[in-house]
């Protein structure tokens, strides 16, 4: 009885996610002192999940010089945030409001010449000329890119909009030596924004991978996101892991073998064990595909999830374990204790790491330290 109280008092009542910001703050400096151009530190999609304005602040701090979002209202909460560094917007859309921007001082990208003609009317703004460079995504394609340049530049001699940048985006930078048609691309690019009389400060290409692995693509400045929170998508570098998923144990049972486990008894046991439930699922970001594979770390060492993982639990087999009730089982963590880790988890789902940490549901609570 003793035992089960003091576990109950040591244990979060709650799934929790804790953000070390620390981790973020040394990738940062990594990725400062890899490059001799900027670093824009990228916080889209709230700040991939550990929080928009404190991984804009904390990369600021660490000598990022730049911060890169996708939306106007991304950009608009960095700066109530309290960054003042230069803020780039590149996913707008054509009737993006000009005027919030010019006023909150949130630079944004050009993908057509259609969008420069709506955004010049609304200026003067500062902007970034977005070129496809091989993706058939973002940007503007190669075939419009001579009509794009002479009128950025008419609508720069008409005090409407100020070139800062050119820029594109590598499609296969985690594939060694695959950058050098985007890189050639982007040159070419900012060459003919040169003969139409466009002076950019900046060329800016590389994202994390290309920025690890390619420094002929650094150019004036790197775009990072992945790797500011720990992600590496080329491979080759260990970054920090800044996100740590706990969950108490909300109930444990013994079973008997052959015992089937959770919705349409996937699972069914091989032996008498012992089952454990954390109060966590697919609406918290854990992701079903990985039913099956997945584990945590549960009572010392890492114990398989087993049945399929639901929208709100999870059932854990912790064989002969003394675990109980209030015990703490590691979802995911950076991996020093032997925890699994969100590549861990995109592994066993089948995705990218990116997906696991900008997926975290939005009733877990969030601690930042
Ligand atoms: C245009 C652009 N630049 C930079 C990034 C950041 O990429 P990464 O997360 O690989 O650093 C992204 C992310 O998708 C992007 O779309």
């Amino acid at each position: 009885m003793g035992a089960l109280v003091t576990s109950i008092r040591q244990a979060s009542a709650e799934p929790r996610l804790t953000v070390d910001l620390s981790a973020v703050a040394a990738n940062t400096r990594r990725f400062v002192e890899l490059t001799r151009g900027e670093v824009m530190a990228v916080v889209k999609a709230d700040g991939f999940g550990h929080g928009l304005g404190d991984a804009a602040r904390t990369a600021v701090a660490a000598g990022a010089t730049w911060i890169g979002v996708t939306s106007l209202a991304e950009g608009v909460a960095v700066r109530e945030s309290g960054v003042d560094v230069p803020v780039l917007s590149w996913l707008n859309p054509v009737d993006v409001d000009v005027r919030t921007a010019a006023r909150y001082g949130i630079d944004l990208s050009v993908p057509s010449p259609h969008h420069l003609a709506v955004i010049e009317q609304a200026g003067p703004v500062r902007v970034h000329l977005q070129l496809d460079t091989g993706m058939a995504r973002d940007g503007a394609s190669p075939d419009s890119w001579l009509a794009l340049m002479s009128a950025a530049r008419k609508a720069e001699l008409a005090g409407k909009i100020t070139v800062v940048g050119v820029m594109g985006h590598l499609p296969c930078a985690d594939t060694p030596g695959a950058n050098g048609p985007g890189r050639r691309a982007l040159i070419q690019g900012v060459e003919m924004a040169r003969q139409a009389g466009l002076r950019p400060k900046l060329r800016h290409l590389a994202a994390t991978s290309a920025a690890l692995t390619d420094p002929s693509t650094h150019l004036d400045m790197i775009r990072i996101g992945a790797g500011l929170v720990g992600i590496d998508p080329s491979g080759t570098t260990r970054l920090r892991s800044a996100l740590r998923l706990t969950a108490p144990v909300v109930q444990v049972r013994r079973v008997d073998a052959g015992t089937g486990v959770g919705y349409g008894h996937r699972h069914v046991t091989e032996r008498a064990t012992t089952l454990a439930l954390l109060p966590v699922g697919y609406a918290d970001g854990l992701p079903r595909a990985a039913s099956g594979r997945a584990e945590v770390f549960l009572g010392g060492r890492r114990r398989p999830v087993v049945g399929v993982i639901s929208m709100d639990q999870v059932v854990v087999d912790v064989e002969d374990d003394p675990v109980l009730p209030g015990d703490e089982a590691v979802v995911f963590g950076p991996g020093d204790d032997g925890e699994p880790t969100v590549g861990d988890w995109a592994r066993w789902a089948g995705t990218i790491p990116h997906e696991i940490v900008t997926g975290i549901g939005a009733r877990v609570r969030r601690f930042v330290r």
